[in-house]
């Protein structure tokens, strides 16, 4: 039995599997540029965190109706639910979308056919954190969170993610400063592949609760020491990492030594249909290659619903 646990950086976006891509591609009337499922596996073979993007932006073009985001999510909620997934907070790209044509509320009301009855359906209690694209420009982020009012009511927090680097987190001061204005929670990738400034900057100029990847953070002891004091999440993505070229090798994933820091760590999927496994296997993938014993998996499950935006009543259900 896997271990009971949140998913706390998730983008729904990232969890098109081959299959269902071919499938919403022939629902709508999409020509892909690849063969067969087999063919868009093969080019799943990533340098970095932009060549994953722009096949992952590209592969976003045959979602196009509320349907299409309800499958997509019921089928990340059935796998999540499998793999002890008790609570999810899920990001999704707003402006990939919109800029494809596809109306804001048709990604909402899509994502919240299945999100809104999940915890019935799947077991799994949901939040829906709405990221802006930081290669995007601020103007543009301040436009998709005023288009986002009219469904406040389903969005929890805001989040910042796409290619990091050459986009601080200082162009996107005023749009956190309105949408805490707003009441929404705020998180932001910093520190995958940008510097630990970043991380910093999320912190101070963005005003984020919690940290999603955080793993330059071991490169300024500074950093982890406030970091541990402030006891902040950081949303740790390790199959992603190796993918991305973030780390080496698993084996050479921070995680342990940013346990032993103190450091509030979780262990997340970030993108699992490009990366190789959902959110267990990222715990099984740690656990045979970094050595982590049953006490560690534990505090990585347990720290999961430590860091995550639910209320406490919903917390204590949860577990
Ligand atoms: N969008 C989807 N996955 C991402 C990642 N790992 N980093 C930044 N943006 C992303
Ligand atoms: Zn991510």
């Amino acid at each position: 039995m896997p271990l009971p646990k949140a998913e706390l950086h998730l983008h729904i976006e990232g969890t098109l599997e081959p299959e269902l891509a071919f499938a919403l591609a022939a629902r709508n009337g999409v020509e892909l540029p690849y063969a067969d499922t087999d063919a868009l596996r093969e080019a799943y073979r990533f340098s970095d965190l932009q060549s994953f993007l722009n096949l992952y932006y590209g592969l976003m073009a045959v979602l196009r109706t509320e349907r299409d985001f309800e499958d997509l999510a019921n089928a990340y909620l059935a796998r999540a639910a499998a793999q002890g997934v008790r609570h999810a907070e899920i990001f999704f790209d707003p402006q990939a979308h919109i800029a494809r044509g596809v109306a804001l509320g048709t990604v909402v009301e899509g994502l919240w056919a299945a999100l809104g009855s999940s915890e019935e359906n799947h077991g799994v209690s949901t939040r829906l954190i709405m990221c802006f694209l930081r290669d995007e420009s601020a103007d543009s982020a301040r436009e998709t969170l005023e288009a986002a009012r009219p469904y406040l009511d389903r969005i929890t927090g805001v989040g910042l993610d796409s290619a990091e680097v050459g986009h601080p987190p200082v162009k996107f001061r005023e749009v956190y400063e309105a949408a805490a204005a707003l009441g929404l929670r705020r998180v932001a990738h910093a520190g995958e592949e940008g510097p630990p400034q970043y991380i910093t900057d999320s912190l101070d100029l963005l005003g984020v609760e919690r940290i999603d990847h955080g793993l330059r953070c071991m490169e300024d002891p500074e950093l982890v020491a406030r970091l541990v004091r402030e006891r902040v999440p950081l949303t740790l993505c390790p199959l992603s990492n190796v993918r991305l070229r973030a780390v080496d090798t698993l084996a050479d994933h921070p995680l342990p030594a940013m346990l032993d820091a103190g450091l509030l760590c979780t262990v997340n999927s970030d993108d699992p249909a490009y990366f190789g496994g959902y959110v267990d296997d990222n715990f099984t993938a740690v656990r045979s290659a970094l050595g982590l014993d049953e006490q560690r998996l534990r505090e990585l499950a347990r720290n999961s619903f430590l860091a995550a935006f639910l209320a406490d009543d919903e917390e204590r259900r949860a577990r």
